[in-house]
């Protein structure tokens, strides 16, 4: 029932109880009455109802809203943290890049640096054999090797000669070879021997070398390069001895000459033996020329 349905129920009911003459129906105004009550509390029951369900509603979309509120601060939170993460790595990676490019300059310099030490001078005179190393032990043994002596090899190829005059005699030695390779492989032997402390290696053309300071000079190249050093040999302190695998030194008288069957090509290696001085073999008189003899 509506509000203006109420007031005229009612005021129909006051009109009765004021004129009872004129009203036939007071039942009927009676149950009106009820009835308007009936609704009326039906009406306040539902206002309640809803009332009740409003505050739950808000109190529901409070709760919510204040959920809300503390996930965005976490969320927040958690952004702040993992951008301060980011920042921080960036930093980082920075650093990292600045210490990177660092050892990559430094390692291209050592690079150029090893390039340089080891470039090629020019091509040897000579190329690499080895001499079997029963015929390095005769060699070291003919030049009557000490712990004292310096030994030096012309063009040490793997390093052989050094190597063993160190193990064997305990002397120092130095090996020189024009060949970029045969000084990394020469290298290499010294340190698998455990010599470094006594032998040196050197990329050098020997005919450049000052060979003043040796005692022992071996050789294993060409009779024409044997020659050819006549000049520097010459220098070396009186009672050095030089021993060449297999060639002799035109010109020079060897003190020794010593031949081996190695066991390790069965082939006959000879081996030449000379002291300083060098004992020189004069040249001969050039022969007389014929028509000169004819015109005295
Ligand atoms: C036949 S091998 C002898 C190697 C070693 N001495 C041995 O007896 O086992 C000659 C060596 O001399 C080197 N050689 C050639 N000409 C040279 C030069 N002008 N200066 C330095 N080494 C040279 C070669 O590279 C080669 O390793």
């Amino acid at each position: 029932m509506t509000k203006l349905g109420f007031g005229l129920t009612f005021l129909t009911v006051v009109a009765c109880s004021l004129f009872p003459g004129g009203c036939d129906r007071r039942e009927e105004q009676q149950g009106l009455e009820a009835a308007a009550k009936a609704e009326l509390a039906a009406v306040i029951q539902e206002r309640n109802r809803l009332q009740e369900q409003v505050g739950k509603l808000a109190k529901d979309w409070a709760a919510k809203e204040k959920t809300a509120e503390i996930t965005m601060n976490n969320l927040k939170y958690l952004l702040a943290e993992e951008t301060e993460k980011v920042v921080e790595l960036q930093d980082r990676n920075e650093k990292l890049q600045a210490t990177i490019d660092e050892l990559q300059k430094k390692l291209g310099i050592e690079a150029e640096e090893v390039k340089d030490e080891f470039k090629e001078i020019r091509e040897p005179d000579v190329i690499f054999v080895p001499t079997p190393q029963d015929v390095v032990d005769k060699m070291l043994e003919l030049a009557e090797v000490k712990k004292e002596d310096l030994v030096y090899d012309l063009g040490c190829g793997d390093g052989r000669i050094v190597v063993t005059a160190a193990k064997r005699f305990g002397c120092k030695a130095k090996g020189y070879d024009i060949d970029p390779n045969r000084v990394r492989e020469s290298l290499k032997n010294v340190a698998r021997n455990n010599v470094g402390h006594l032998v040196t290696i050197e990329q050098k053309d020997i005919f450049t070398l000052d060979l003043s300071k040796a005692n022992v000079i071996t050789l294993y190249l060409l009779p024409e390069l044997n020659v050819r050093l006549i000049p520097q040999l010459e220098k070396l302190k009186p009672g050095s001895r030089i021993v060449s695998h297999d060639f002799s030194m035109e010109g020079v008288k060897p003190d020794k000459v010593v031949t081996i069957t190695s066991d390790r090509d069965t082939y006959e290696h000879t081996v030449y033996l000379w002291t300083v001085p060098l004992k020189k073999i004069p040249e001969a008189e050039p022969a007389p020329v014929l028509d000169d003899l004819s015109e005295e």
